[in-house]
């Protein structure tokens, strides 16, 4: 049996190491794919004889040929410019839409059956340039950031109560943005809510640090934003997809109503399997959550507005 094919566009940080680990894994042959000559390649190369020492099978090639692409299963998108110190992944709209639309462009043209994994930021705003530039369904087009955002409640849930990290489940809703809505009532330890284990004063101190988890890693590494972990959530997006694990993953969403949002990307639980985003997972949110999450909406909703009317401002040459 052929091996799936993965592309990964953008062979920057989180791109590469999303690329080795999908090989490493032995999940899939990757591509990877950026727009400066030699860097896609130099890291495809590398990763390629790193496989004998893994040892894995997959092949991993760069390039900068979209033809090289053709018949990919999945498209994760990385390319974009990422954060710097003091800069908001609102300032990022501009210039990564471009790209984004773009690259969707080019890609979906050699791969029109790929389920399309978004990562670039603004992760929600991104999506929609990327449906629109595909015409996919939104089945096909997925975004992550809810798995991320989870991730780090979750390590900071660990090291908080000293407790194995895989004993930790957590669910964080909303946009991927400071307003992002990290859920105490369902986040747990072995099935146990947080909010039993420690006081609302530290619940309350995780759900912020979460809230500014991708700030404070680039405030740490100064010329650039986290990427082992953004990696690796998008690795498990991957897996669940190609081996059709139906995982339920926090995911950005289009929403068709579900939520109270409508027209919309927003991050929620998703089933995840070989037809992409199957399921939307609904759960009653209190009064407070709805509030929270709404709030969240509505900044992505202000977003894709100013994407909106940059395009059309460009568009009237103005
Ligand atoms: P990076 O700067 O290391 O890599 C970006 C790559 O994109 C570069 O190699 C660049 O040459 C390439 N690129 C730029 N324009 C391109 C084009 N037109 N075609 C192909 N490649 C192109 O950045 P990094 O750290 O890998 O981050 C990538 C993006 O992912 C950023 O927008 C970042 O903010 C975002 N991100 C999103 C996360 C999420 O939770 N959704 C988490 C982490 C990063
Ligand atoms: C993060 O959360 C930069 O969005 C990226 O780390």
């Amino acid at each position: 049996m052929a091996r799936n094919k993965v592309t990964v566009v953008g062979a920057g940080n989180v791109g590469a190491t999303a690329a080795q680990r999908i090989a490493e894994a032995g999940l899939a042959d990757v591509i990877l794919i950026d727009i400066v000559e030699g860097l896609p390649q130099g890291k495809g190369l590398d990763l390629a004889e790193a496989a004998p020492v893994v040892p894995h099978d997959a092949h991993v090639i760069g390039t900068n040929d979209y033809a090289d692409t053709a018949g990919s299963d999945i498209v994760v998108v990385t390319s974009g410019i990422a954060r710097k110190p003091g800069m908001s992944r609102d300032e990022l709209l501009a210039t990564n839409a471009g790209i984004v639309w773009s690259v969707v462009k080019a890609a979906v043209q050699h791969s029109p059956d790929a389920i399309l994994v978004i990562v670039t930021n603004p992760l929600d705003a991104m999506c929609h340039v990327a449906m629109e530039a595909s015409g996919f369904p939104r089945e096909r087009v997925i975004g992550m950031a809810g798995v991320l955002d989870s991730a780090r409640f979750r390590a900071f849930i660990a090291m908080e109560l000293g407790v194995s990290v895989e004993d930790t489940h957590a669910f964080v809703l909303g946009g991927h943005g400071d307003t992002m809505v990290p859920l105490p009532r369902y986040s747990t330890v072995a099935g146990i809510p947080i909010t039993e284990l420690m006081t609302p004063e530290r619940v309350q101190a995780l759900v912020q640090r979460t809230a500014g988890g991708g700030a404070e890693i680039v405030a740490l590494l100064k010329t650039g934003s986290a990427y082992y972990a953004p990696a690796a959530a998008t690795f498990e997006m991957v897996e669940s997809i190609l081996k059709d694990r139906k995982r339920v993953l926090p995911c950005a969403t289009y929403l068709q109503g579900e939520y109270g949002a409508d027209g919309l990307f927003v991050g929620v639980p998703v089933v995840l399997g070989a037809r992409g985003m199957e399921r939307v997972i609904q759960i009653k949110l209190s009064a407070d959550e709805q509030a929270a999450f709404d709030r969240s909406a509505a900044a992505v909703r202000e977003l894709v507005t100013a994407m909106a009317n940059l395009a059309a401002g460009s568009a009237s040459g103005s």
